[in-house]
């Protein structure tokens, strides 16, 4: 069978099997383009959560990353929700634990704890307020009243907040490894070929390359600004899977990966095999205990009330 045919019977039959068991499928903008494809929202990673929170589907197929999945059955614990594949991690998350968090909270007994979306259940049920990239600077805004504030792990999304608020955080070492492929010297060769091109970058991407870019933005963010922007061109220093949603969502635009090296594998193990056997075998769900399920909930909530 040609490759076309084949991604084109697989994706009818997730469409059948999607329908007998009242399915949703999410996929974040970091998806293979044939997952992205069949997808019924694709997002970044706060307009998932919402989704999956406010979806009345039954069963949820995640196609992205582990903390993903988690965070949408933290807000459903009534839905199914399933991952094509269980072992897509975030390197990321795995970067802090729930007793390095909270060792650092005992250091910094007054510190509120802002956490990262990409975190696991247990270290979401050791903070006060989630944000995601797309809210962290909001996050850190409306926390007038905290004499100390902790940001984990993400070093770089920590010291984006940090500038942008004018307020002092206590940073967790922790860093994408996918985002630090971009480096500055990428950038300044992109804009020597593309003059004309706006930059944007992910949060995640390091100080340096921030400094470089013209807007800093999730990736949910980066298709909403570029859908309302004049300019025709656009550097993109992210994750390489944003590109094909932005590209398809904006035919008349064109856009450069800032690098071809920024591709997360963990992102890239779903495919359209792994999301059929999904739903045939009603696995792999992923679910949390309810002692944590309840502590990170109130940390997403306060988010979510922003
Ligand atoms: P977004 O929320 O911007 O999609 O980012 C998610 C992520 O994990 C980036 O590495």
């Amino acid at each position: 069978m040609k490759p076309d045919l084949h991604i084109q019977k697989l994706a009818e039959r997730i469409q059948e099997l999607k329908k007998e068991r009242k399915a949703v499928i999410l996929a974040h903008n970091y998806q293979m383009p044939e997952v992205q494809d069949i997808a019924d929202y694709r997002g970044d990673s706060l307009e998932l959560s919402r989704m999956a929170a406010k979806s009345d589907a039954k069963v949820i197929v995640f196609c992205g990353v582990y903390f993903m999945a988690e965070t949408a059955s933290i807000l459903s614990p009534d839905k199914t929700v399933l991952m094509p594949d269980k072992s897509a991690g975030c390197p990321l998350a795995n970067m802090i634990t729930a007793e390095d968090l909270r060792e650092l909270k005992r250091r910094h007994p007054k510190a509120v704890v802002v956490g990262y979306v990409n975190t696991s259940a247990e270290v979401k049920a050791e903070i006060d307020i989630c944000c995601t990239s797309s809210n962290a600077v909001n996050v850190v805004l409306s926390l007038k009243d905290a004499e100390e504030i902790i940001f984990v792990p993400d070093k770089y999304l920590a010291d984006f907040a940090s500038k942008r608020t004018g307020r002092r955080l206590i940073a967790w070492d922790g860093y994408c490894p996918t985002h630090v492929k971009i480096l500055p010297e990428d950038i300044v060769r992109s804009i020597r070929l593309h003059p004309h091109a706006k930059v944007i970058a992910h949060p995640e991407c390091t100080s340096e390359v921030v400094a470089l870019a013209d807007e800093t933005l999730s990736t949910g963010k980066t298709c909403d600004y570029v859908r309302k922007s004049d300019t025709k061109e656009f550097i993109i220093a992210t994750e390489v899977g944003l590109v094909y949603r932005l590209q398809k969502d904006n035919p008349g635009k064109k856009f450069y990966p800032a690098s071809e090296l920024a591709v997360c594998p963990n992102m890239k193990r779903t495919n359209l095999e792994k999301v059929l056997w999904s739903l045939e075998e009603m696995k792999d769900e992923v679910r949390v205990s309810d002692e944590i399920r309840r502590k990170a909930k109130k940390a997403i909530d306060a988010m979510l009330a922003l």
